[in-house]
């Protein structure tokens, strides 16, 4: 089976909590021409059937001109029929389901990564989203619980057996967190285990990781999650690379320039007042061994009016774009 068919690239952007919002979704799909395939933030399906305001803006892509995998988390399959009901309307490109979330907040309600450790709900969630939409569904995961529960290839089955239309396994076990490097063999098992398409995910950070994980475990394609941040042109660089497109670099002032591009479309989407405080994090990302970064930043973070945020960034990185520590 193929991926389907509405989306650009087997390279995903990967769903981030508070970093892959609408600005960054727009930054990743201009620098990659549109060859990225972009997933949103985690979606609560409680609050989203409740049209909770903030919520339901994270989940509206209607304005967006690209398609946009709309990832929703909970744990009742009632709800999820609804909040993916609510996501087709609102513009979702395909309904991604969070199986892979280790934040206690998430599990203790039974969902994200929980999931993992209840295969019986996990499967009636995946079939009622499945039946609930015309959209396709995909779910995400991890290698297991702990290492005492590795599960991802009984689970990928279970996926499959009931309507994924492909899956996204990250190789750490939620017990591991984001820390340590992740087990690609337990990708390759995922691989081995189904027919449905396998996109791998964890410590993809450069084209030649990325071909390197597919060379290794046989995977359809690639999801790129903290790499991405503060190089925004990575997926695409990425994406090229798989397929033999012409790699261009980064252009003298591109940092700064794409930088100051995404702060501008946070400003758009934010207001100025949230866009400088969101920016403090993308500033610290984009200037990673940039020469005497600490104290640039340092000073960066006690900014708060947002012109003065944009002089700061463009006398910095005027100076220091390119000159590492
Ligand atoms: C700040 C942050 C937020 C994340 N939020 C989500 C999320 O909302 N949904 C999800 O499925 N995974 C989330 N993840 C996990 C990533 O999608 C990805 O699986 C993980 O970072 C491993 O990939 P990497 O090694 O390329 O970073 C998040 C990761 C980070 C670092």
């Amino acid at each position: 089976m193929n991926l389907p068919a509405n989306l650009p690239s087997n390279v995903f952007l990967a769903p981030m909590a508070g970093i892959t919002d609408r600005p960054m979704r727009q930054i990743v799909n201009k620098k990659s021409n549109g060859y990225v395939a972009l997933v949103s933030e985690m979606v609560a399906i409680n609050a989203l059937s409740r049209k909770n305001p903030k919520t339901y803006r994270i989940a509206d892509v209607r304005e967006e001109k690209y398609p946009v995998i709309v990832q929703l988390v909970g744990s009742n399959p009632a709800l999820f029929a609804d909040a993916a009901q609510l996501a087709q309307e609102l513009g979702a490109a395909g309904i991604d389901i969070n199986m892979g979330c280790p934040v206690r907040k998430i599990t203790a309600g039974g969902a994200g990564s929980a999931l993992m450790k209840n295969m019986t709900l996990a499967s009636e969630i995946i079939r009622t989203v499945v039946n609930a939409v015309s959209l396709k569904v995909s779910v995400k995961f991890r290698k297991g619980w702990d290492a005492d529960s590795v599960n991802a290839a009984d689970f990928a089955k279970m996926c499959e057996d009931n309507g994924a239309a492909f899956i996204t396994v990250h190789g750490r076990t939620r017990a591991q967190g984001y820390s340590g490097t992740a087990d690609w063999k337990i990708i390759a098992d995922v691989k081995n285990a189904v027919r449905i398409p396998v996109i791998g995910n964890g410590d993809v950070n450069s084209p030649e990781s990325a071909k390197k994980m597919i060379a290794e475990t046989g995977v359809d394609g690639v999801m790129i999650g903290r790499a991405a941040l503060g190089s925004p042109w990575l997926p695409g660089q990425i994406d090229a690379a798989l397929h033999g497109r012409e790699l261009l670099g980064l252009a003298p002032g591109e940092i700064r320039q794409t930088l100051l591009e995404h702060i501008d479309l946070l400003k758009n989407y934010y207001g100025e007042k949230l866009a400088v405080a969101l920016s403090r994090k993308y500033v610290c990302w984009y200037s990673k061994n940039f020469y005497d970064a600490k104290r640039f930043r340092e000073n960066y973070m006690k900014i708060s009016d947002y012109q003065e945020a944009l002089t700061a960034i463009e006398n910095y990185f005027n100076q220091n774009e390119g000159r590492t520590e």
